[in-house]
């Protein structure tokens, strides 16, 4: 995509997240109608509400791009443009009034067969914080370049752990949580995946383990990740379109994984 084309899109993106996160912002203090609700997750009607707001402003300007949001697919399907749209990231947070949820929107470019993401904003309408890439330039907070924390050692980092909303999540994670805690200064679980990425992106943690995680969940923060010198280490799970994530400064992801290996090898063990 051609720098023009990609500032062209990152302003697109920006509004649109500013309409949704403005419309998150009046309704934190209503009473939110559930749309449907499981053991470990909540769908809102105003899910549905700030996707069809976010879906008006992007194909509004991009009218033969694709659409790919948490609550459903617009666009046309077959274009080499690819919108992917988490419309309220930390919906549980957001349904109990916890201020710590987002908005997440990437642009994704088909090249030879595989999308890969060139445009990436996360906004927090509750800290009025927004983080934004364009591959191949700095990632930016309020308009301010970012970089990851220098943090080598476990012992100093702050990490957060994301549980997802299935068993293998527990499973596979619940080991590592249980390794990891006595050995780094702190874990954290703050429920909105967008922005434990855009954290680590800015050097507020050092890490970020999830599995189980969607694409629209991870698209846009991951971006901004790597735009901010970071490592975005994913790769799909076995059983389906979910992802596997170990995202990182760049420093402490070979310590984590070795830890988590043994980690979940015992728990097999102890089975
Ligand atoms: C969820 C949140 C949560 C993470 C889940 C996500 P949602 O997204 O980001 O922190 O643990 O994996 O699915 O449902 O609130 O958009």
């Amino acid at each position: 995509m051609k720098p023009a084309d990609s500032k062209k899109a990152l302003a697109c993106a920006v509004l649109a997240a500013r309409r949704a996160g403005q419309l998150m912002r009046e309704n934190q203090g209503a009473v939110k109608t559930v749309n449907s609700q499981s053991a470990h997750d909540i769908k809102l009607e105003l899910d549905v509400q700030c996707q069809k707001l976010i879906e008006k402003t992007l194909l509004t300007d991009y009218p033969t791009a694709a659409l790919m949001g948490e609550e459903g697919l617009a666009g046309d399907a077959n274009s080499d443009l690819r919108w992917v749209v988490d419309p309220i990231d930390g919906t549980v947070n957001f349904t109990y009034g916890i201020p710590h949820a987002c908005v997440s929107i990437a642009l994704q470019e088909r090249v030879a067969g595989s999308f890969s993401t060139v445009v990436g904003v996360v906004y927090d309408p509750f800290c009025d914080e927004i983080w934004t890439a364009i591959r191949g330039q700095p990632a930016r907070l309020n308009d301010r370049p970012i970089h990851v924390s220098q943090r080598r050692e476990l012992r100093e980092c702050v990490v957060s752990i994301g549980f997802a909303k299935d068993a293998e999540s527990l499973r596979l994670n619940l080991p590592v949580f249980n390794d990891l805690v006595g050995r780094v200064l702190k874990i954290r679980m703050m429920g909105a995946a967008a922005l434990a990425l855009v954290y680590v992106a800015s050097g507020r943690f050092d890490a970020y383990i999830e599995s189980g995680i969607y694409l629209w969940d991870i698209a846009a923060g991951g971006l901004i990740l790597q735009c901010a010198g970071g490592e975005f280490w994913h790769r799909p799970r076995a059983s389906g379109p979910k992802f596997e994530m170990l995202a990182n400064n760049g420093l402490v992801r070979r310590k984590i994984q070795a830890r988590a290996k043994l980690a979940r090898a015992a728990a097999l063990c102890n089975q």
